[in-house]
């Protein structure tokens, strides 16, 4: 792609009051390999341009809709029009609006979880395919250095034989009634914009695809309890899994919206039968690693005897805290190494293009979907496809 130059993107959703777009935002300004220059930032027409206002967007990509938004990219040509799309939506306007824009032939990044069902997910996953684009979602623990090393560790037998997967990721913030007026919460509640599921759809997806990332295994059964804590609540605000893995390894999941007092404690622990592997988010510089025979040690970010993998997602010397925003910048990275080489007609660098995939968006709607079905069911164990 010539002169590295910026690739352009149009943001859908991410408004004012929104919270993860601004995150999105200034994740992709962080490197310096994107700039925005179109949107369509809102629900509300009027809402949109005044948030595409104030982002400095130019009236004609300053759009009140995102099917505006697409008719007009259409129209531009090559040396203006967008490359990607990032949509920070609702989870109810991810499948429309990335359908749309995969199937006109541009790059899209899409929160979690990705769509509502398996067939809009099927979908999806065969448009892409059939487009040739990028299309990442933003399981952005996968991009924290020290859940690289992790990955790194496991993979490379550090562990040895893996027999217990365990990822606890518990919140507050829905402890107490949450009234209209919180924006987050109201949609996060309500079945027809969240899906399905409640707080495994919003935070257990992040657990389901951690779990992977980091094991490269995938249960096979799952038993799972999902609780409505909140009165009146119409969605899980508490859920706990049992998973079991072909290999033998066993798992659990436990994620609450309604851990009264907590804030984002997300914590993944594996063990093996050489060693067990700790990180927490909260403190996500360090890895806590206690193999079997040896001392117990502190990993942290930034260190030269890491893994390639974990020392390129780090930006700034050891000892300098970085993450949520970082991590998510490390996803983008990821995704504009795989469209810079794409438009070179090269196979990126897998160490540079190293980013949650369409089909891993895939794979954590089926499994949500298996939650709900075992939720339902007297039956102990679900088969996971
Ligand atoms: N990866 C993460 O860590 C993470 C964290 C939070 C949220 N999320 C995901 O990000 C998405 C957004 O969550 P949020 O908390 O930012 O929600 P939010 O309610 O704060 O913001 C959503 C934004 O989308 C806009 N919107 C709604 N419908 C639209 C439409 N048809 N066209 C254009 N804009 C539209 C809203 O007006 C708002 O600006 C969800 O899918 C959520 O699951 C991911």
């Amino acid at each position: 792609m010539s002169n590295q130059r910026k690739l352009r993107y149009a943001m859908v959703g991410g408004g004012h009051g929104a919270f993860i777009g601004a995150v999105h935002r200034k994740a992709m300004a962080l490197d310096g390999q994107f700039e925005l220059v179109a949107g369509a930032l809102s629900s509300s027409p009027e809402r949109a341009r005044e948030s595409g206002a104030a982002l400095g967007l130019a009236d004609g990509r300053n759009h009140g809709s995102w099917q505006e938004l697409l008719a007009d990219e259409l129209r531009r040509g090559p040396d203006e029009r967008i490359d990607l799309v990032s949509i920070v939506t609702p989870n109810h306007v991810h499948h429309p609006v990335a359908l749309a824009f995969v199937q006109a032939g541009f790059h899209v990044v899409c929160d979690k979880p990705l769509v509502h069902t398996g067939a809009q997910a099927d979908e999806l996953v065969a448009a892409v395919r059939k487009a040739g684009t990028v299309f990442g979602v933003t399981y952005n623990y996968t991009g924290y250095p020290m859940v690289r090393e992790a990955r790194h560790l496991v993979r490379s037998g550090a562990l040895g034989t893996l027999r217990k997967i365990a990822v606890e990721y518990n919140q507050g913030w829905l402890a107490a009634a949450v009234d209209g007026g919180n924006k987050q919460a109201d949609w996060r509640l309500d079945p027809l914009r969240s899906g399905s599921a409640g707080t495994m759809a919003d935070i257990g997806s992040h657990a389901e695809n951690l779990a992977a990332t980091v094991t490269g295994l995938r249960p096979d059964a799952l038993c799972a309890d999902l609780t409505v804590f909140g009165a009146g609540r119409r969605l899980d605000d508490d859920a706990q899994l049992l998973l079991r893995y072909a290999e033998g390894a066993r798992g659990i999941i436990v994620a609450s919206q309604v851990a009264a007092g907590l804030e984002n404690d997300l914590r993944l622990q594996v063990s093996g039968t050489l060693g067990t592997l700790v990180w927490r988010q909260e403190e996500p510089n360090q890895l806590i690693h206690s193999p079997l025979d040896g001392p117990r040690r502190i990993l942290t970010r930034g260190s030269p005897w890491l893994s390639e993998s974990a020392r390129r997602a780090g930006r700034i010397p050891a000892g300098h805290p970085e993450a949520f925003i970082e991590a998510f910048a490390n996803v983008y990275l990821g995704v504009a190494a795989d469209i810079r080489a794409r438009a070179d007609g090269r196979v990126a660098d897998p160490l540079e293009a190293d980013y949650p995939r369409v089909e891993d968006g895939r794979q954590g709607v089926r499994f949500i979907e298996k939650v709900v079905e075992s939720a339902a069911s007297s039956r102990k164990w679900t088969a996971l496809g």
